[in-house]
């Protein structure tokens, strides 16, 4: 049997910490689409540098603009007070080697740290704007700010579009090929929480990776 239903979430999926519906959507966890995670590099006020775990974005664009939309950026974060005033920012994407530095950014979210150096990562100037990048990244886009739009009305997050200025990209990872591109020394990918749609029972937020299945 599947699970049909509207929008509007059924009374037995329930908050497991207070003001969860108000920062995401209940769909978001039964839905559960994982979302490829990054970390993404600006500048504070005061030129430290900010890293931020982020997901739930999409890249596309046509000829040589090539854009990320960043769906849900919180706009109490550093990071879109940052992006907002500086116009740029810099998308990091690191393999599941470096998961516990990128989770350091979170705990060690200090507004008078270098948050890139304090997670153990090695600052790297970028080649086209001022925000730092992340030297581990394998893949590094740098970026500038061309829009927002709230997707409901006076919500807690933002869509924040930016455009690739420059790029940068590991040899090894540029030369190789599909079937050795992905996997655990790649893209790690946010699995949130999934929930049994049925019941309301959440399984457990886990990281994971893309294994080749088949040519196509
Ligand atoms: C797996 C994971 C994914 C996350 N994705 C996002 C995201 O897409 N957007 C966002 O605003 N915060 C996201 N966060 C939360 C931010 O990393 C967190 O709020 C961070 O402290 C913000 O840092 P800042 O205040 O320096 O910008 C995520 C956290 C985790 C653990």
């Amino acid at each position: 049997m599947n699970f049909e239903h509207n929008n509007l979430k059924p009374e037995y999926i329930r908050e497991d910490w207070e003001g969860k519906w108000k920062v995401f959507s209940w769909l978001e966890f039964v839905c559960a689409i994982p979302h490829v995670l990054f970390m993404v590099t600006t500048i504070k006020e005061n030129g430290l540098a900010n890293a931020a775990f982020q997901s739930w974005s999409s890249f596309t664009g046509e000829g040589d603009n090539y854009y990320i939309i960043m769906s849900g950026v919180m706009k109490d974060t550093h990071t879109y007070q940052n992006i907002k005033r500086d116009k740029e920012f810099c998308i990091n994407f690191l393999s599941s080697d470096y998961l516990e530095e990128c989770r350091k950014t979170i705990k060690d979210n200090n507004i008078a740290s270098d948050e890139i150096s304090a997670a153990g990562f090695t600052l790297e100037e970028s080649m086209s704007i001022s925000a730092p990048r992340i030297k581990e990244g394998f893949l590094k886009l740098e970026c500038e700010y061309q829009w927002e739009k709230e997707l409901c009305e006076s919500s807690h997050n933002i869509t924040v579009c930016g455009k690739v200025k420059h790029l940068s990209i590991a040899e090894k990872f540029a030369k190789e090929m599909t079937k050795e591109k992905y996997g655990k020394d790649s893209f790690m990918f946010n699995l949130h929480n999934p929930m049994n749609p049925f019941t309301g029972k959440s399984f457990g937020s886990g990281v994971g990776h893309i294994k080749f299945s088949q040519d196509l």
